[in-house]
């Protein structure tokens, strides 16, 4: 199979860079910057990814000289276009400006990396050094106004530089570029078919395991569904084993849904372990979100570790199954929760020690979830288990919002100005939720926008106008029911993670996603997490809704459900007895994160 190298320089493109290259057909690993060259003799091309470092920082990520020697083609990215002038004896200097965002850049060779395209292209730039002199052999082949070297190449040894980033969207045709290179360039035919590799996955667990056991703990996602299906197809369902435990926080019916699913599916028998009053009694009066996840984060170890400690699975007969995926396997990857909670669950102390004793069993490491996604589809899962929207380990943990105090919403005239403008009121609600803004986490207020029908142009200005100009919130929602909120009448009232609370909002979810289904927004949506906020008139609960789009999770986009289907499911979301108002978060991410926690 044909093989390209992504060499990680650290920061968040590596993967975003490996994933388009997979998807267009070659396989791409991860490595880091500083590998030997004699290590990466077997790759058709490696690709140098930027990172957040400048080349003058001692100790800054640096590849081996050799690389540029290998005669395989390279291609340097923003840091790794700086990397590959310095060390073929060009020149770069330090920025005191930095240059980020969209610029246009004029294109002086159209061959090679930019066979095909345009003379002006929309790029995305987001670096301060720069590269200043060219090294010996290589060409200037683009420019943009504040860049004179944005894209230089040396076409008899194929090493090629660009300072913008091809992997995201804001470059228009960066995907175009990432083509030229691994066809044009390194001659790549495109071999990579992940839905083809599930008899190599089989064989694989097959010779991993040997004549041994395999025990997975299910959570009813993707992930996990598919590695242990993959498994009881190798190994045959009396030799895995997959025990699901019930923390409380799960959707409706999950666990019943899952065992029904795996006995249509002759995948076995689930066991279920209850182990809700443990989860309910130890959050019992907690509401601090990083205390909400340390506890169920522990709990969660201390309910797996006992059951690995028992007699059955102590035994070396056995194995350990688990989903990790490729993202999880590489430290700079992943989201940051996932990484967190994956450190948790896949990577505490006993694992550790299985690992050591080459018990545990991952056959999905070498995937990204879209490719997980293709080999469910190949080994005969239905669609409904590989399309389902990914659920956080914490579950309905983290969507349900607690207060510890009695609290009224805030009128702030300068938010309510600004919201006039936009023809919407608005208040303040003392209910704290998660943000990020630049790389730092923020925990503020609420902004709620009322009094007007939903106009999705409006309020996507106003939310960004809202959380750019007031550090007191961090998101921002639109009342769809009831249209107005008198901010005198209604209260924030004290409450727990409880299992009534819980219970309702079990109930709501499965009524969003039964209308997702029905009026086939479902697979438009990559997530739509349902949070429930102890905010009312009559000691009820709110309900906001949080449809989003993203790629993988790092960043996300408000989906703009038409109006009258918003109308029509807060109607009927409005009828769930406690349901007291229905709100819809307005908010992208950044500012605000996914989840509200
Ligand atoms: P945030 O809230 O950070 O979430 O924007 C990004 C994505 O990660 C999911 N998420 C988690 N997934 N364990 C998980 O497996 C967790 O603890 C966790 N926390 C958040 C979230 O649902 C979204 O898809």
């Amino acid at each position: 199979m044909e093989k390209v190298v992504v060499l990680d320089s650290g920061g968040q493109y590596c993967h975003l860079i490996a994933r388009k290259i997979r998807e267009l057909g070659v396989y791409a690993e991860i490595r880091p910057v500083g590998t030997p060259a004699r290590r990466l003799g077997g790759y058709r091309g490696a690709i140098i990814s930027g990172g957040p470092a400048s080349v003058f920082e001692p100790g800054s990520p640096q590849p081996d000289a050799g690389l540029f020697r290998l005669g395989a083609p390279v291609l340097g990215i923003c840091y790794g276009h700086q990397l590959m002038a310095q060390h073929l004896e060009g020149r770069v200097d330090p920025g005191f400006t930095r240059e980020f965002g969209h610029a246009v850049l004029r294109l002086r060779s159209r061959e090679s990396i930019f066979a095909g395209l345009g003379g002006r292209q929309q790029v995305w730039m987001s670096h301060g050094d720069q590269v200043s002199e060219l090294p010996p052999g290589f060409r200037v082949m683009g420019t943009t106004a504040d860049c004179a070297i944005a894209a230089m190449g040396d076409q008899r040894r194929r090493l090629f530089g660009i300072q913008f980033h091809p992997e995201v969207t804001h470059t228009t045709h960066g995907v175009a570029i990432l083509r030229n290179f691994l066809f044009g360039v390194c001659g790549c035919k495109g071999d990579w078919h992940p839905g083809d590799q599930a008899a190599q996955v089989a064989a694989a667990i097959r010779r991993k395991a040997g004549r041994r056991r395999v025990l997975f703990f299910l959570s009813g996602g993707v992930d996990s569904t598919v590695a242990y299906s993959l498994t009881v197809r190798a190994l045959g369902e009396e030799r895995v084993r997959g025990i699901f435990v019930d923390t409380g926080f799960m959707r409706q019916d999950e666990a019943k849904e899952i065992a029904r699913a795996f006995s249509q599916l002759e995948l076995g028998r689930l066991e279920v372990v209850d182990a809700r009053r443990r989860f309910f009694d130890a959050l019992r009066g907690v509401g601090e979100p990083e205390e909400k996840r340390r506890i169920i984060g522990r709990l969660f170890v201390e309910v797996q570790d006992h059951i690995l400690a028992s007699r059955r699975y102590r035994s070396r007969d056995w194995m350990l199954g688990q989903g990790t995926i490729y993202p999880d396997t590489i430290e700079s990857g992943g989201t940051k929760h996932a990484a967190r909670i994956k450190t948790h669950h896949n990577r505490v102390d006993r694992i550790r020690q299985m690992l050591a004793e080459k018990r545990v069993l991952e056959p999905l490491a070498q995937f990204y979830k879209d490719e997980v996604r293709r080999l469910g589809r190949a080994v005969g899962l239905p669609d409904e288990v590989v399309r389902r929207h990914p659920f956080p380990g914490p579950g309905l943990a983290i969507r349900c919002l607690c207060s510890e105090r009695r609290l009224g919403p805030e009128v702030d005239p300068a938010i309510g100005e600004t919201a006039r403008q936009g023809g919407y009121e608005a208040f303040l609600l003392p209910l704290r939720s998660v943000g990020v803004q630049g790389d730092m986490r923020t925990y503020a207020k609420l902004t709620v926008l009322h009094g007007a029908a939903v106009r999705h142009d409006a309020l996507a200005e106003l939310t960004t106008a809202i959380t750019n100009r007031f550090r007191q919130t961090n998101r921002v929602a639109c009342a769809l029911w009831p249209r107005r909120i008198d901010p005198a009448e209604w209260r924030i009232r004290r409450a727990g993670l409880t299992r009534p609370r819980i219970r309702l909002l079990q109930r709501v979810d499965q009524i969003v996603t039964r209308f997702l289904h029905e009026q086939f927004l479902y697979d438009l949506i990559w997530q739509c997490p349902v949070v429930l906020l102890p905010f009312s008139r009559d000691g009820g609960e709110t309900v906001a809704l949080r449809p989003i789009s993203s790629v993988d999770g790092m960043t996300a986009e408000v989906v703009h459900i038409p109006p009258a289907q918003l109308a029509e499911l807060a109607r009927e979301l409005a009828e769930v007895e406690g349901v007291d108002a229905v709100l819809f978060d307005i908010s992208n991410k950044p500012p605000s994160t996914i989840e509200w926690e």
